[in-house]
């Protein structure tokens, strides 16, 4: 299996490697608490391939140093060529105004992302274009061209405006993957209300608690979604939710279903009956750049979500630059991005990216394994996608499935492979590379976040060379560097903590009426830089690794070690499908690392295989990460977006208990399991 692939001579530089002093924080001197110990020893590199660097936009590492410099010595000049790709009403005055943490851009412009994303299309040939390929999980298809999105976000648009709502509203969008949850979107920027889409996996507390902090005024959902074959009760859980939202007046209901469902007269209305007979006019408001764009809340990992607030001119330009360059887009691309568009990732690069760019955005109602495990690759072959983007989860998920259902379709459509959410083990990365890509495809590692409102961090396909695990470099415009504790740059190879530097358009503009949280979380750390909360290392090559964040680090015997690290490790056990390291408290070392790990298809737990594991780790990188302990689990508890909930593990390790929120866990069983210790 691909899986196994790693070379024998790179084995046997791993242990050399974390024996030698210089590839840790340790060689430099620095106090261990300042730095993060790292212990990653991938070296394959992969370059361009030939035919795909002749064709890209940006075909040498030379040219992209050009546009980084640009971007540096020139910002009026290198944004002022993006964003003059775009439509502005009104050109701005300043390209930026700064007083840190507070951002502008594009000051003083006007302009519509619909309008953009849109109306800007439907003088040429692409009217009749595909804008969006919708596949239902049932199996329906429905193409939407860029004439047809047109014309429902107008009209859609008109509904929101005839029930009040203004350009100084929010609405709540509460939907599964369907085109009507884009129109949704695009109607809300059309007439300058902020959206808040909250993910359809949702329980009705969530959805109301957000609703509440975003004080929406309307919600839009659905009679229910269909996923793995069943039915989710949008609407049901809605009704549960607007017993308590006094800021909600009307909920519009999409039928997808046409499940029966309880319409509160007054409150309530049907999505098509709202359309029929509406006009199709709806001038695009000239708004703002630091109009509302989006507001987005994320778990993160301890207490109330936050809602990250977003605005208009900056996205607009960050959207469109990152699709261009990051993928590569082109007319000619079937491009799918399998994030929901509840996450940021739907938003950046479902909807507003790829419609900027005037490309085709392929959406899919459900799971990636209904009926089969080969739905997605099905669905590649069938539609003759070129550019895939998804999470490394689920391509863990893919390679536990096993090779035969890739296998069985024709991938050759396939020209270039994203991924995003986490960092992404060098085995998996190896196993996309071939099994999905044929060898053939650039892998682009996207690092991002929630509140960078789009990537920051990745290859330029046809220039940047790869390494399977590392995200690369900084995209042109972005101030990245890897910092200690006190703020001095950390020498290569040593771990320290990822700050960006300079203000960047899409930058979140501050937490939704919590400005003091928005300080203390992300510009208290370092003065006047942004802390991402993510652990990093730079190679000698200037490239980025992500160890995780910074809250998963490791405590063990004086050196912090990022738990990324040791988890790849382990999943390139050919008997592991995925693994999470956390650490309890340990009377003798401070603290012991315990690993869970949930087997492969084709494993079976015994204590031998627990040592296993455990040399395992110590042959291919040091002792020091040794875990102390293997617990086996079937499952381990993520949240909706196929993150491992660390925090849970790690208070189940300790004290064998619960207690934080668990309203982002996917699936309570998983925690049920680990709690009562009935896992083998
Ligand atoms: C966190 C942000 C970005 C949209 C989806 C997640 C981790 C994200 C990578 C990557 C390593 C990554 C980081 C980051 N992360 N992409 N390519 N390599 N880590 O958005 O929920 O806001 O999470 O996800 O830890 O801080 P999010």
């Amino acid at each position: 299996m691909a899986k196994k692939n790693r070379p024998a001579e790179s084995a046997a530089a791993a242990s050399a490697e974390a024996a030698s002093p210089a590839h840790t924080g340790a060689a430099n001197g620095h106090d261990h608490n300042t730095t993060i110990t790292s212990v990653s020893t991938e070296h394959r590199k992969f370059a361009p391939p030939e035919s795909f660097a002749e064709t890209a936009r940006i075909s040498s590492l030379k040219e992209y140093r050009r546009l980084h410099r640009l971007a540096d010595e020139d910002p009026e000049k290198f944004w002022g060529k993006i964003a003059g790709e775009l439509h502005w009403f009104k050109p701005w005055k300043k390209l930026l105004s700064w007083k840190a943490p507070f951002a502008r851009w594009f000051v003083g412009a006007k302009t519509n992302m619909s309008y953009n994303c849109l109306d800007r299309h439907l003088d040429g040939w692409r009217r009749t274009k595909a804008a969006i390929i919708w596949e239902g999980e049932p199996g329906e298809v429905r193409t939407l061209t860029y004439a047809q999105l047109h014309h429902e976000v107008c009209k859609f648009s008109n509904v929101l405006r005839s029930l009040g709502v203004t350009k100084e509203d929010t609405v709540a969008i509460y939907m599964g993957m369907v085109p009507e949850a884009a129109i949704a979107m695009l109607a809300c920027t059309r007439i300058g209300a902020a959206h808040n889409v909250i993910f359809g996996g949702f329980s009705a507390e969530a959805l109301r608690e957000r609703i509440n902090d975003s004080r929406a005024k309307v919600l839009v959902t659905q009679d229910a979604a269909f996923r793995r074959g069943t039915e989710v009760a949008l609407k049901d859980a809605a009704d549960r939710a607007l017993t308590g939202t006094p800021t909600i007046e009307h909920c519009i209901v999409y039928r997808r279903s046409g499940s029966q469902i309880a319409m509160q007269a007054g409150r309530d209305h049907w999505w098509h009956e709202m359309m029929a007979g509406i006009s199709a006019k709806s001038k695009a408001e000239q708004l703002d750049s630091e109009h509302p764009l989006y507001v987005l809340y994320t778990s993160g990992s301890t207490g109330k979500p936050k809602g990250i607030f977003h605005t208009l001119g900056g996205n607009l330009v960050w959207s469109y630059y990152t699709t261009r360059m990051v993928f590569d887009m082109r007319d000619e691309d079937t491009y799918w991005c399998t994030a929901d568009i509840g996450w940021v990732t739907g938003h950046a690069y479902v909807v507003y990216g790829p419609l900027l760019n005037g490309a085709t955005s392929l959406m899919y109602e459900g799971a990636p394994n209904w009926p089969e495990a080969d739905r997605f690759w099905d669905m590649v072959e069938r539609h003759g996608v070129t550019i895939f983007y998804t999470a490394p989860t689920a391509i863990r998920a893919f390679m536990r499935w096993g090779e035969g259902f890739p296998r069985r379709h024709d991938l050759s459509s396939l020209r270039l492979l994203g991924t995003v959410g986490e960092p992404i083990n060098p085995e998996a990365w190896m196993w996309y590379r071939s099994t999905i890509g044929g060898d053939r495809c650039p892998i682009v590692d996207t690092w991002w976040q929630t509140e960078t409102g789009g990537i920051m961090i990745a290859p330029l396909p046809g220039a940047t060379p790869t390494k399977p695990g590392s995200a690369t470099l900084p995209l042109p415009g972005i101030d990245v560097d890897v910092v200690r504790k006190d703020g001095t740059s950390c020498a290569p190879n040593e771990g320290g903590y990822l700050v960006i530097k300079s203000p960047w358009p899409s930058m979140l503009r501050t937490i939704h009426g919590d400005d003091q949280r928005f300080k203390e979380t992300y510009w208290s750390h370092y003065k006047g830089w942004y802390f991402t909360g993510d652990g990093a290392r730079r190679d000698e090559d200037g490239y980025l690794w992500i160890m995780g964040r910074v809250d998963d680090v490791v405590n063990v015997a004086g050196h912090r070690l990022g738990t990324a690290e040791i988890e790849s490790s382990l999943v390139a056990h050919k008997m592991v499908a995925e693994a999470a390291v956390v650490a309890r408290p340990d009377e003798m070392k401070g603290n012991a690392l315990v690993a869970f790990v949930s087997l492969a298809a084709n494993a079976t737990a015994s204590p031998a295989l627990k040592e296993e594991l455990r040399e395992h780790v110590a042959r291919e990188i040091g002792a020091i990460a040794k875990p102390e302990e293997i617990r086996f689990s079937d499952a381990l508890p993520k949240t909706r977006s196929g993150k491992i909930m660390r925090r849970l593990l790690r208070e189940i390790a300790s004290t064998g208990q619960v207690s934080g929120d668990v309203t982002t866990l996917e699936d309570f069983s998983s925690l049920e399991k680990l709690r009562a210790g009935e896992e083998e």
